[in-house]
């Protein structure tokens, strides 16, 4: 496996591989890989010729300065843990390698339909914004033929798709086919995170109720209405000491606006475990 940190090795490396007709499958990462990283690059390995896994903080997706500060970083373990899996190559391209100045301080501007305006998106403004502007970057550098992403992040899976299916930037990417991955949880029930790493092992087991809640709620709403579950989830949560509910909503998996029914509905949770803010979310 060969670890590349310029844009300019990168493209040389996949001109090679598209000489050959050999198929790429891409691994957008920010590192700090866990068990949900590894089933996505088993994946890859399994389903292409090549694999390609970035691993970059990205600075433009990170509105609070903290947060982007204390994300883990271990690049050293992570390279071990990607030559074990079979993936053939490692991009973690400085910030100043990805980006210029200019980059770096405007604003990625792009056309959501509107799949910004909610949730995540509503209380980290611009954070979308940077996440397009970083994997339309990495899609065009690495020209994958399948890219990987899992579903705990699910407004951002929705907005790749619109971005690589119905967005002005759709040409850009030719046939490029998005994978969706479905969470990994640990035994427990907790869905696997890079942030579960700040979290005490008091913090782990308090955490474990967000799951066990949501998990919970697919029986509420086999008699309750799209409100009576969302009240009590967040209810549940909330009674927890040590959790804090940022949000809970369910909304329709396309459109990620608010439904009255829980067909084709999700509900996509945020909560804070002291300062850790998790996320995770159930299919209805
Ligand atoms: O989900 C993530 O880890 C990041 O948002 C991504 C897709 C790698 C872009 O930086």
């Amino acid at each position: 496996m060969q670890v590349l940190t310029t844009k300019e090795n990168l493209v040389r490396q996949v001109e090679a591989c598209l000489r050959q007709n050999k198929t790429i499958g891409l691994v957008p990462t920010m590192g700090a890989l866990h068990e949900g990283h590894a089933a996505l690059v088993r994946r890859s390995v399994s389903e292409n010729d090549v694999c390609v896994v970035s691993v970059f903080v990205n600075p433009t997706q990170f509105n609070n300065k903290e947060d982007l500060q204390k994300y883990p970083r271990t690049l050293e373990k992570d390279v071990e843990l990607l030559t074990q899996l079979g993936a053939h190559f490692v991009f973690a391209p400085s910030a100043e390698e990805m980006y210029s100045a200019e980059e770096m301080n405007t604003e990625f501007a792009f056309d959501f339909n509107g799949l910004d305006k909610v949730m995540e998106g509503k209380m980290r403004p611009g954070h979308f914004n940077g996440v397009v502007q970083v994997v339309s970057r990495l899609f065009e550098l690495v020209r994958p033929t399948r890219a990987y992403f899992g579903e705990k992040d699910f407004q951002q899976l929705a907005i790749i798709h619109h971005m690589v299916e119905r967005s002005s930037m759709k040409d850009n990417f030719g046939d490029l086919q998005i994978m969706d991955c479905p969470i990994v949880r640990e035994a427990s029930g907790l869905a696997l995170s890079s942030r579960n790493q700040r979290l005490s092992e008091e913090e782990k087991t308090i955490a474990l109720n967000i799951s066990k809640t949501l998990f919970a709620s697919l029986e509420w709403a086999k008699t309750a209405t799209v409100a009576e579950v969302e009240k009590r989830v967040i209810d549940t949560i909330n009674a927890v000491d040590g959790l804090e509910v940022e949000y809970y909503e369910i909304v329709d998996r396309t459109t990620l606006q608010p439904t009255t029914t829980f067909q084709n509905a999700i509900g996509c949770i945020t909560v804070y475990c002291g300062p850790v803010r998790l996320i995770d979310n159930i299919q209805y």
